[in-house]
């Protein structure tokens, strides 16, 4: 599974940690920065995990900001992404059975590294339940 990852400044470390630690069967990452801990701009991140998914270069996204909101908002904003801000393991399901988020999101000042592990482990072992509500809900998403 190709994953492609982003943070912004306040997302750096646990980006680096998940790269380095994150155990899963057969996990390719395409990191596409930020790539130090100095002060970023969380939009362009989201904006370009956002085209490397809408690109079919990737299957799914991890978006890390310091709180997980800002880089949210921002990659809501693009048309055939749906990015879930996960926090707890129930949320990390439903956020793929029900709306088949493609990008997952952490906030890594209000998160634990252990949790951050544990939603994401969730995330990717969730099918889309492929439901005939779900489907049309996420198709008048446009
Ligand atoms: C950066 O200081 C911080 O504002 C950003 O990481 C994020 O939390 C915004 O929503």
């Amino acid at each position: 599974m190709k994953v492609v990852i982003g943070a912004d400044h306040g997302g750096f470390e646990l980006k680096e940690f998940l790269k380095n630690n994150f155990e899963y069967t057969d996990i390719s990452w395409i990191d596409v920065g930020t790539y130090s801990a100095e002060s970023c701009d969380y939009p362009l991140i989201a904006d370009k995990v956002a085209e490397t998914i809408l690109n079919k270069q990737a299957d799914i996204g991890v978006l890390i900001c310091g709180s997980g909101i800002g880089i949210s908002i921002a990659a809501n904003r693009h048309k055939g992404i749906r990015a879930a801000l996960l926090y707890s393991d129930e949320i990390a399901r439903l956020s793929k059975e029900h709306n088949n988020a493609n990008v997952a999101v952490f906030g890594a000042r209000t998160q634990s590294r252990d949790d951050v592990v544990k939603y994401l482990t969730t995330f990717l072992n969730t099918p889309f339940s492929n439901g005939e509500r779900h489907c049309r809900r996420i198709e008048e998403l446009g």
